[in-house]
């Protein structure tokens, strides 16, 4: 019987294999490790694949919303607004950050932060909302934006899912005062190892990020803050260069796929992913829901197909948070979710084979 894994990083290395060969001999014949050619080429191109006004690289996904929002200086104990329904990091980084995480539940259809759900969750210690694009689909940054912009509140983009996600158009890692990436390696834009990037709109808060990073070195010898080395290698560099080029193709390579899945199961008691209308997704996960969805697990993974499940625990009920001050506002959309998505294979090196299997196997859970 085929097998289709969840993700397949062996098939992400042969298309660029030669490239990064290359690149990496040439790093190690220099042994120019950090801060070299391949960092500062990776900045400008992709800060510019953002239409990013300023952007730069750092040590993981995590670190870099850590990083964006330590930038802005908030008086600690700030409260950060962001969706339960998303990857633990992003409650971590508040946490890191100095702030209080405020939770709030997300619109039934796009999955990412509801804007209506944001104004009863403020307080005259918010200072700042964090939309997670999530599953690779974009927040509603417009309605977002308004609600920010009455209460003078900034808004960062936890874009770790989102690269070449848009929003009208517009990148995401530009849609708001700062950005976040991770280039975690299952990510649509992956590194061999932990990478990630950060962008900011001001150039005072780029410059606050800058020092952050690297122990708050404004020069050799002269540390003007209390930093971080949140560094990242020439290594992960090299290889996301490699990548970057078939990014907005491997994307639409996914949306295809996507749109075979929604169009194969919609006679099914299946909730397939919406797009709306503002949205170009990069479908970094494909996530349905439906009742019954254990023994579909366990149905697909008879049939060799791999599953996900992001996420089966919202993080307003991680045990965790019960080790930090945080809020949380109802949840009745996030917790239904979690006790009923899926996620199916989704990837540009999918073949047609492997796609219909997943299609036929689903479809024989249903009979
Ligand atoms: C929404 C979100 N935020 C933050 C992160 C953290 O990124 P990293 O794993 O690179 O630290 C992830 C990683 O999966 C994520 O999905």
């Amino acid at each position: 019987m085929i097998a289709v894994p969840l993700v397949d990083l062996k098939a992400t290395f042969h298309p660029i294999k030669r490239e990064v060969m290359r690149a990496f001999e040439e790093i190690f014949d220099n042994m120019q490790l950090f801060q070299g050619p391949n960092l500062r080429a990776l900045e400008e191109e992709f800060t510019s694949y953002c239409r990013a006004t300023q952007g730069l690289t750092c040590s993981n996904g995590t670190d870099a919303l850590t990083l964006a929002l330590r930038a802005f200086d908030f008086p600690p104990g700030f409260e950060a607004i962001i969706p339960s329904h998303t990857f633990f990091a992003t409650v971590e980084s508040v946490v890191h950050a100095g702030g209080v995480p405020v939770m709030v539940d997300i619109d039934p259809k796009t999955y990412c932060m509801d804007p209506e759900r944001i104004p009863p969750a403020l307080t005259d210690k918010t200072k700042v909302i964090v939309p997670v694009h999530i599953y690779g689909h974009p927040a509603d940054m417009d309605a977002i934006h308004r609600v920010a912009g009455a209460r003078g509140l900034t808004v960062i983009e936890d874009a770790a899912q989102a690269h070449g996600t848009k929003y009208k158009g517009q990148p995401a890692g530009s849609l708001a005062d700062a950005s976040s990436f991770s280039f975690y390696f299952t990510k649509n834009l992956g590194a061999f190892g932990e990478a990630g990037f950060c962008t900011a709109k001001s150039e005072a808060v780029f410059e606050r990020m800058q020092l952050l990073r690297h122990h708050g070195h404004a020069s050799k010898f002269e540390h003007v803050l209390a930093g971080f080395n949140l560094r990242m290698d020439e290594i992960q560099a090299a290889v996301l260069r490699a990548k970057l080029p078939s990014l907005d193709a491997n994307n639409a390579r996914r949306r295809e796929i996507a749109q075979q899945y929604n169009d194969a199961f919609a006679d099914l008691d299946i909730v397939t992913p919406h797009t709306a209308d503002y949205a170009l997704p990069n479908f970094h996960c494909y996530v349905m829901q439906t009742g019954g969805r254990d023994d579909l697990v366990r149905h697909l993974a008879e049939c060799k197909v791999g599953t996900g499940i992001h996420y089966k625990t919202p993080s307003h009920l991680q045990p965790a948070v019960r080790t930090f001050p945080h809020r949380a506002m109802p949840m009745p959309v996030t917790e239904s979710v979690c006790s009923r998505c899926i996620t199916l294979p989704c990837y540009p090196e999918m073949s047609e084979t492997q796609t219909a299997h997943v299609i036929d196997s689903v479809k024989s859970f249903y009979g």
